[in-house]
């Protein structure tokens, strides 16, 4: 083919030319976009944007390191999907409470297979309203007293297990699995009225299949490669696009489980006030049906209103339990880990907190109300949860053109929150490098920016687990103590790095001593 009359070139290289020519044109007009709209944008890695960086370091150093370098609000790209990362707490407020409605959704950078648009935590707008405000109910204070027998009734095989442990390793071992297969039992049994049996049966079925969607890795998935370097395409042809987040085999095994749940449910007539009794009220059939569970999918349009009457459909009782087991069990499992972390590295906490379950409680069950009586452990779990935020990155989607402190977010940008980087920002935070509970006494609150600390979100999006969360953590860490007392050993690594997966886990072994008290 001749070009312009002055060089002569194979038709395939002009091809391949041609192609490369158009992907760094698209390139550079995606990636200019921060400089279109007059906002900072962080240096980035043609066509990559920050993924490889994010890949090596992890989200959570990245993020730490570019507010202090970058400023309180700046864009950056993974590919060429734009994200505006914003560490300035009166915006997270604007965005996050505020101006809610202009925020109601999480910005997702593929498309999702429909089924998954049926998650509370995936779901948008009035869709999203509906399964909120259906779902809710199951964290009311009188549901989670009701809990109180299903957690301690796992918490006595936790404690059968740690005895074993401690008596065939008293120089110490590794605490992490016992808690996840404990937190795995209790979120099926207080949501479910499931005994799955996590803590007892190794390579428990719950926790493997759960491994497929914590460690979901889009870099590995064709469709999300795509969809992440040409944005366009899911936006032309997002049915084509769309992406499944767990293998079929294990979305076939929860879907099992849920049956059984349901079925057993069906059968049992005696009184449940947990969150599959909820969704079985607001499920109109008798069944959940396989074919109902394929193709009762998202009816987009309809009201809050609409959608009481139709009632919850097969799909929103599947994927919203299988929601709930996943995300009620490893973050929770993830936050007890963290605070033994911070009682064997501290020890004078860990004695102080000692002396005040003494005190208050002494050798009693711990229960809805004298957990929550605690203060120093609220003290130091909040502290906990300010040094290890474990969700990464949170995000709001702007489904309008809205314009903040100046800032034009326009319709569609992916407004990202990154909890740790604000944890430790010295505008928010007194020192902010010591581990100083006493910032979070009734007295020094008045100090903290809310809107600084992000360990369940904020606003009416924020976590809907975080009542049973904190039950949990709290009543676990009160009986553990009101047994041993922990210790670290050589072989803990200190400081311990955090895992540079979306939650931050503890990265290496959590091995701790335990004493009898
Ligand atoms: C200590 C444990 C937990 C932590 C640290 C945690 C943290 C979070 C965070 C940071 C968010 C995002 C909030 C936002 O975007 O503003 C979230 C959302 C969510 N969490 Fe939790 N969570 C925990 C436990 C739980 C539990 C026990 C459950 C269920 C029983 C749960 C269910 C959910 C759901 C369904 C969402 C999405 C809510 C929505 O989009 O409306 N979480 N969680």
């Amino acid at each position: 083919m001749e070009i312009l009359g002055l060089i002569d070139l194979p038709g395939w290289l002009v091809g391949i030319l041609s192609f490369v020519f158009t992907v760094c044109l698209y390139t550079w007009y995606k990636q200019s976009l921060f400089k279109r709209l007059g906002i900072t944008s962080k240096d980035t890695v043609f066509f990559l944007g920050d993924i490889t960086e994010m890949r090596q370091k992890g989200f959570n150093y990245i993020d730490s390191k570019m507010v202090d370098k970058y400023g309180k609000v700046f864009g950056c790209f993974i590919g060429n999907i734009p994200s505006l990362v914003i560490s300035d707490a009166d915006m997270i407020k604007q965005i996050t409470v505020k101006q809610f409605s202009s925020f109601t959704d999480r910005a997702s950078p593929i498309q999702l297979t429909e089924r998954w648009q049926s998650a509370v935590s995936i779901a948008s707008g009035d869709h999203w309203r509906f399964l909120r405000t259906t779902l809710s109910p199951t964290f009311t204070a009188g549901r989670m007293k009701a809990m109180c027998p299903y957690i301690h009734k796992c918490m006595t095989i936790l404690h059968e297990i740690i005895a074993d442990n401690v008596k065939k390793s008293p120089e110490g071992f590794d605490i992490v699995p016992f808690i996840r297969g404990y937190t795995m039992d209790v979120i099926c049994s207080t949501g479910f009225g499931l005994e799955v049996s996590a803590q007892t049966t190794p390579d428990n079925a719950f926790i493997r299949n759960s491994k497929e969607f914590l460690d979901f890795d889009g870099l590995r998935n064709p469709l999300f490669l795509l969809q992440m370097f040409f944005p366009v395409i899911s936006e032309i042809f997002p049915k084509l696009m769309r992406t499944n987040i767990i293998s079929e085999s294990a979305f076939e095994f929860y879907e099992t489980a849920t049956k059984r749940a349901f079925h057993e449910r069906k059968e049992d007539h005696s009184k449940h006030n947990d969150l599959l009794q909820l969704m079985i009220k607001a499920h109109k059939g008798d069944d959940l049906d396989k074919s109902g569970i394929q193709n009762d999918v998202v009816d987009s349009g309809l009201s809050v209103e609409q959608r009481k009457t139709r009632g919850f459909t097969d799909t929103e009782i599947l994927i919203n339990s299988i929601i709930f087991m996943v995300a009620g069990y490893d973050t929770t499992a993830t936050t007890i880990c963290w605070m033994i972390y911070d009682l064997v590295t501290q020890p004078d906490i860990q004695d102080k907190l000692i002396e005040e379950i003494d005190e208050k409680i002494g050798k009693d069950v711990p229960s809805y109300e004298n957990v929550f009586k605690l203060q120093y452990l609220d003290m130091v779990l909040q502290e906990s949860q300010r040094f290890h935020p474990i969700v990464g990155r949170l995000n709001r989607k702007a489904i309008e053109d809205v314009e903040i402190n100046g800032v034009k977010i326009p319709k569609g940008m992916d407004c990202t929150f990154a909890p740790l980087a604000l944890h430790f920002m010295p505008e928010y935070w007194d020192e902010p490098n010591k581990f100083r509970p006493e910032r979070f006494a009734p007295e020094n609150k008045g100090n903290i920016n809310e809107y600084a600390y992000l360990p369940f979100g904020q606003g009416p999006r924020n976590c809907i687990g975080k009542r049973l969360a904190l039950l949990e953590v709290k009543s676990t860490i009160v009986t553990l103590l009101q047994k041993y007392k922990f210790y670290k050993t050589e072989k803990l690594v200190e400081p311990m790095p955090m895992s540079k997966t979306g939650l931050s886990r503890p990265d290496k072994p959590l091995i701790v001593k335990l004493d009898a008290r």
